[in-house]
């Protein structure tokens, strides 16, 4: 006899309590809860989960990572940290549409014609419209298995009936179990399908891919609440409009964090983008005000991005801000320095920045990038095509140093570049080994002086 009772659930943020609140503690919603009906599953379905673990002395646990499986799409195993690692959960997320059962269907194809027996399961797609897409991409395989099912219970029956050498779970919104009452999607079924997923790959050492929709807003209740549950999250940045198409490793157990691959929709599926900063730079207008190229840092591999700025007078009594790939927060705080420090009244101005290409560049080594296109958007005077600029801006208008200056002017060189403006006290060596004049700086006043 299962044993019923109910919790009330944030469904933003999938905090319980035993009782309702307006005001949720965790992520401070309103109006929030909501109530479910939890059945505490008699043994049976969580016996066959459990470890027979003991404690270790950490010194006799063997330390080899085990083989990582390697993809043969080098954008995905450089994302992964190398491959995938056994009985790993993965968790992909990314708007509806923007290419995540593509991806992951090239992806076991790929696995399927080197021999590994692969199992898809979806419950969003029925299997003839898989085949279709894969006879799209070119995936046919006798080892690509496809599973149309949405029941946690019998996806797990399947999966040790197949015994597959990897999962993919399409998508983690559709799978119910039987054991609680809540519709499929809600948080609580999304938690629990993938909590005894994850466990049943770190038993049996099987990875498994959860696919998650989430929508613009984020407020989708999915994806940020397995976020803690899973060793990878890969995320989907740009849009489905445009054809380029960038994963981003947010979290990952098993290799660095914040690493990109760069993908193009094409008609046959996902194609690799080798050389990402070419590809971002491609349309950039030559000796135009308002755009400069930064070499920024994505996990380990430098990329150029360009930095566009608009700044035009307005007749708003609050002129507008919008800030599209970079940190909103920081455009303010930077406009109050030049406006400041520099004396550039920016005051009664919209402005609006623009990463090209689609990519969130987040960190500080940009600042310099914002600053000097919305300066030379103000001004009208563009910055010479052949310049680079990189380094943080502190309150008081001082360039501040950044790391990995060597690798990011390599890259700079490699695509061109003559010039490059670096804060004084990251002035490096790197001066002698790319063929590219270093300028130093040591505050705003001197990058004005000097970019133009
Ligand atoms: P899909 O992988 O279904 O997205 P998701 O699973 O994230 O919802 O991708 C769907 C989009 O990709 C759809 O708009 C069509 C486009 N597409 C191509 O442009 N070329 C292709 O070869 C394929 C398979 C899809
Ligand atoms: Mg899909």
């Amino acid at each position: 006899m299962k044993k019923s009772k109910t919790s009330f659930f944030c469904q933003h943020c999938g905090y319980m309590s035993p009782k309702w609140l307006g005001k949720c503690p965790s992520c401070n919603g309103w109006n929030c809860f909501a109530e479910e009906l939890v059945v505490e599953s008699d043994s049976s379905s969580r016996s066959e989960m459990k470890f027979d673990g003991k404690p270790l002395p950490i010194e006799d646990i063997p330390a080899e990572e085990g083989e990582r499986i390697v993809t043969g799409i080098t954008e995905i195993d450089r994302v992964l940290g190398g491959g995938i690692v056994g009985g790993s959960a993965i968790l992909v997320g990314g708007e509806p549409g923007i290419g995540k059962s593509t991806l992951l269907l090239q992806m076991m194809h790929r696995l399927a014609e080197k021999g590994l027996k692969v199992l898809y399961v979806s419950g969003e797609e029925s299997a003839q419209q898989i085949k279709l897409r894969s006879n799209r991409i070119g995936a046919s395989s006798k080892d690509l298995l496809v599973l149309v099912e949405i029941s946690l219970e019998r996806i797990l029956e399947q999966i040790k009936a197949v015994d597959p050498a990897i999962v993919v779970i399409d998508s983690i919104q559709t799978v119910y179990s039987a054991d609680l009452m809540s519709a499929p999607g809600s948080v609580g079924q999304v938690r629990e399908a993938s909590s005894r997923l994850i466990l049943f790959s770190k038993k049996h050492g099987i990875p498994v891919f959860l696919i998650g929709h989430v929508t613009k807003d984020g407020s989708i209740a999915g994806p940020k609440v397995l976020e803690h549950m899973v060793d990878t999250v890969l995320y989907f940045e740009g849009d489905s409009g445009h054809a380029y198409r960038i994963i981003r490793s947010m979290k990952n157990r098993f290799g660095p964090a914040n690493e990109i691959g760069v993908f193009e929709m094409q008609d046959k599926g996902l194609k690799e983008v080798p050389n990402p900063s070419a590809f971002f730079l491609a349309e950039r207008p030559q000796n135009v005000a308002g755009s400069v190229v930064v070499p920024s840092l994505e996990g380990t591999r430098p990329i150029l991005v360009e930095i566009q700025a608009l700044v035009s007078v307005t007749n708003l009594g609050m002129p507008r801000r919008t800030a599209i790939g970079v940190d909103h927060n920081r455009v303010s705080l930077l406009v109050a320095v030049l406006d400041k420090i520099c004396g550039l009244h920016l005051s009664g101005s919209d402005i609006f920045i623009n990463v090209a290409g689609g990519i969130r560049v987040e960190e500080p080594a940009v600042d310099l990038g914002i600053v000097a296109a919305m300066a030379s958007s103000f001004l009208d005077r563009p910055i010479d095509s052949h310049t680079v600029v990189l380094g943080e801006v502190g309150l008081t208008g001082e360039v501040r140093a950044i790391s990995q200056m060597e690798v990011r002017i390599k890259e700079a060189a490699r695509l061109g570049f003559k010039r490059c403006l670096v804060p004084r006290t990251s002035a490096t060596k790197s001066a002698k080994i790319a063929k590219i004049e270093i300028c130093t700086i040591g505050s705003l006043k001197e990058l004005l002086e000097n970019i133009f």
